[in-house]
């Protein structure tokens, strides 16, 4: 018996069921047993639909003229980013759309013109995305975990007494689902000086954020996190610090004139979106966003708390089974297991997918720092999403129960 409530978690699973095609894929005759949503979501109908309407109707390029379709297609690419905006509370001027958090997270670390001298605050946990940018233009300082598996606060408050230049939060871990306390974080992070700077790429899929509300600079997350296109990524600045940065890309649609020597940056945003941009992302992108509210962010991270509790009793149930990173405390639907006695994963993800029809990822999840100091081997990872039920996780349990004498046991 389970302190899950299960009913919230099969209720929402099976009111969205119909609407993600993906779910009713087979392999080999073989239902899949989707659980890799960390890595990226499966889509609904209406952004794959929205997405056709641009393919299949009116396809013209954006602002590149005044003509009908032009304006058109202009006007719906734009209503993308007013979406994001009312979805974070920010002015639609202060959302770049780009092509994944990547890519917003190396316009920043680029843009700000940083040098050897300036230190980045990290945490260790950070996706190799919220890590590599600053390790390339910066110096970078790493928050540690403590032995019990938690972000060690003391250890950031004494890092900002250095006065880094940037702070950059990861919000939740891909590798553990742990929440860090972006509030908290943030304000502290301020209060020294720093340009505060947030992953919200594993968040903001299942939680409500109100960059008004949080004293940041920037916040960066990807649409095929969240049941939306891959291609479409989207950074957050406020305004007088998107002001601030410098362009990684130049050329077409980012400048108001051109001569033989000079040019003139446009306005914020579109002076950081050179080049034609992913327009059936932003209409696919647009119809998501619509479809999330209509589901309610309240019912989604319900779901995602539920999930959460439920694959940590049923991972500690197991003791052939490693949870990284502490279990009590704020967590999401993401959980990495290390696998006792087994360092290589490979063979145990590919039987769960083969024989199982159970897609997981395993390996060092683009975290490898912190997946290497937590466990001597890689980790398996699974991850839910909205559509998600309860039995899929019991048959993820059951399925390594039942690999296990092969491995492990
Ligand atoms: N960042 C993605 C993951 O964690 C790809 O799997």
């Amino acid at each position: 018996m389970y302190l899950t409530d299960e009913s919230t978690i099969n209720q929402l699973a099976n009111l969205v069921a119909g609407d993600f095609p993906g779910l009713n894929v087979n392999v080999d005759n073989q239902k899949v047993t989707y659980l890799d949503n960390a890595a990226t979501t499966l889509k609904p109908k209406a952004m794959v639909d929205a997405m056709s309407e641009y393919y299949l109707g009116i396809s013209s390029n954006v602002h590149r003229g005044k003509s009908y379709m032009l304006e058109v297609v202009s006007s719906r690419f734009e209503s993308c980013r007013y979406k994001v905006a009312e979805l974070i509370n920010c002015s639609g001027n202060e959302v770049v759309m780009l092509s994944n958090t990547t890519a917003a997270i190396n316009l920043v670390a680029t843009g700000l013109n940083l040098t050897k001298e300036d230190k980045v605050l990290v945490l260790s946990d950070a996706h190799h995305s919220n890590l590599l940018p600053w390790m390339k233009h910066a110096s970078v300082d790493m928050v540690k975990f403590t032995d019990n598996g938690m972000l060690d606060m003391d250890h950031f408050h004494q890092l900002l007494k250095q006065s880094p230049k940037v702070v950059a939060i990861s919000h939740c871990s891909n590798v553990t689902g742990i929440y860090h306390p972006l509030e908290e974080m943030a304000k502290a992070a301020k209060e020294a000086g720093a340009i505060v700077v947030v992953d919200a790429a594993q968040s903001i899929p299942h939680r409500k954020i109100d960059v008004r509300k949080l004293d940041i600079d920037f916040l960066a997350f990807s649409a095929h996190k969240m049941a939306g296109p891959t291609g479409v990524g989207i950074l957050y600045g406020r305004k007088d610090m998107l002001e601030t940065l410098d362009p990684m890309s130049v050329g077409g649609g980012m400048v108001d004139w051109v001569d033989t020597e000079h040019y003139r940056l446009r306005k914020i945003p579109h002076r950081y979106e050179a080049g034609t941009p992913d327009i059936a992302g932003a209409y696919g992108f647009g119809a998501t966003l619509d479809y999330l509210n209509k589901i309610g962010f309240e019912q989604l991270e319900k779901h995602d708390r539920e999930m959460s509790t439920l694959m940590l009793n049923m991972a500690q149930e197991r003791d052939y089974l490693q949870v990284i990173g502490n279990p009590n405390t704020d967590r999401g639907a993401v959980l990495s297991l290390g696998i006792k006695q087994v360092d290589e994963l490979d063979d145990i993800a590919r039987i769960l997918s083969d024989t199982y029809g159970i897609v997981c990822r395993h390996g060092h999840l683009c975290a490898q720092p912190f997946v290497s100091a937590q466990t001597s081997g890689q980790v398996i990872r699974v991850s839910a999403y909205m559509y998600n039920t309860s039995d899929d996780i019991r048959s993820f349990f059951a399925a390594l129960d039942e690999i296990g004498p092969m491995f492990f046991l």
